[in-house]
């Protein structure tokens, strides 16, 4: 097997940075949920979201349950298609009950999260919000603003932590910058 780490540039963020950002986050979502009616639904979109996911819920001390939701936004490659479909929807059909904080490992142009969100809503969820780990509000296309964010970060080709290329990088326990020479072949 290859060692991935000669295709990475550089570390943006490493576990330590990660690990302090997890806990800060959980201690916002603690206080502002601890008193609200209803249940905590941590819904993670797949695939990027799953690492981001398993430790914020670990940290959280407000009982929460947990879903998924798979959507595409990206034709493949580095561009996105600016388009979201549905590939596997909220396994729930009453969301009457259900704050739903919807968690992704990264904001990019802001469909997903704001397609997602109206979606949710639409769907009769008691609240939405959004928490994301990175945002790179550079390359944003629409007007979104997610209500937890990690770490902004400005717009580099990263992976790790759960973020790909080409299904590749996802196990990464750092936030990295890809060569440019991997993905400009
Ligand atoms: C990434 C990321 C978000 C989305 C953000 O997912 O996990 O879901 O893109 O981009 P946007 O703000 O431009 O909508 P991707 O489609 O790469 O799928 P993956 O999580 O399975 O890697």
């Amino acid at each position: 097997m290859t060692d991935l780490s000669n295709d990475i540039d550089r570390i943006l963020v490493d576990e330590k940075s990660i690990d302090k950002t997890v806990r800060e986050i959980a201690g916002m979502i603690d206080r502002d949920y601890s008193a609200m009616d209803g249940k905590l639904v941590l819904l993670g979109i797949l695939k990027g979201s799953v690492v981001f996911m398993g430790e914020l819920m670990k940290r959280l001390t407000v009982p929460v349950e947990i879903d998924f939701m798979k959507v595409s936004s990206y034709a493949g490659g580095t561009k996105t298609s600016g388009r979201v479909n549905i590939i596997l929807d909220i396994q729930r059909a009453d969301l009457s009950d259900s704050n739903i904080l919807i968690v992704e490992d990264i904001v990019d142009s802001g469909r997903t999260l704001s397609y997602l969100t109206e979606y949710l809503k639409l769907k009769g969820a008691k609240s939405v919000k959004t928490c994301t780990l990175l945002d790179k509000p550079d390359r944003r296309e629409v007007d979104f603003e997610p209500d937890y964010v990690g770490i902004k970060i400005p717009d580099e080709f990263v992976i790790g932590y759960g973020l790909d290329y080409d299904e590749k990088y996802r196990a990464l326990p750092f936030v990295g910058i890809l060569k440019r020479s991997v993905y400009e072949k």
